[in-house]
């Protein structure tokens, strides 16, 4: 499943990420990448553990922890702490699979990556190309959104991002670990669990279909977390 998640951070929130991370140095983007994708790369990031990276990465954390769409759509068990790319100048990252394992360099934190995030720290208006394209099921998607909105997609999609040809692409992106590793199943918990909120706001919660249906979506999650 993709999906774009609003208005994880405010716009003044993004004003304050932005002044914190335009203002630090930033490096080669290779030095995250595996093999394969080290030849499709071309642009710069924070270097992993920065203090601009550290500070700004734990406020989205913050925010992410806040989001009950995301909370509901990732189930999020380990969530890598998050990094952040530029492109401009024509720079691009060609057709690739993200690493299926990451490890926090001189730590014993690894994850397995079951979902790839992208939350958007430039308005779209401001360049030009810089598409998060994303085969998933349903085909290809081209994804840009406002500055402080999210895309979540599978880290096993096959995904790029096209040339930045106009202004520069500021983004923060992320890997994380689910408490439910298969996406089929996570994408019926959460089309279970939003049909469930609708009915509640409809019905009020304790309409007894309601609680009996809460009790699946419960007994599904035991059935199908590790946590
Ligand atoms: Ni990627």
């Amino acid at each position: 499943m993709l999906l774009a998640i609003p208005d994880i951070l405010s716009k003044a929130e993004v004003a304050r990420c932005r002044e914190v991370i335009d203002q630090a140095e930033w490096i080669d983007g290779n030095a995250t990448s595996g093999h394969q994708s080290a030849l499709a790369k071309n642009n710069l990031q924070l270097p992993e553990g920065s203090p601009a990276a550290r500070q700004v990465g734990g406020a989205i954390l913050d925010a992410l922890g806040r989001s009950a769409l995301f909370v509901s759509a990732a189930l999020p068990l380990k969530v890598f702490p998050p990094f952040f790319n530029r492109y401009s100048g024509g720079q691009e990252f060609r057709t690739h699979v993200d690493n299926a394992i990451r490890q926090m360099r001189g730590s014993d934190f690894r994850i397995r990556a079951d979902l790839s995030a992208t939350l958007f720290l430039t308005e779209p208006e401001d360049y030009d190309g810089g598409e998060l394209s994303v085969e998933d099921t349903y085909g290809v998607q081209q994804i840009k959104l406002p500055a402080g909105h999210l895309v979540l997609y599978p880290s096993s999609s096959l995904h790029h991002v096209t040339p930045v040809t106009r202004g520069a692409r500021v983004a923060s992106f992320m890997w994380m670990q689910s408490m439910v590793r298969d996406d089929g199943q996570r994408t019926l918990l959460f089309e279970l669990d939003t049909s469930i909120r609708e009915l509640g706001a409809r019905d009020g919660h304790g309409d007894p279909a309601v609680v009996r249906l809460t009790g699946i979506y419960h007994n599904l999650l035991r059935r199908w977390a590790d946590c």
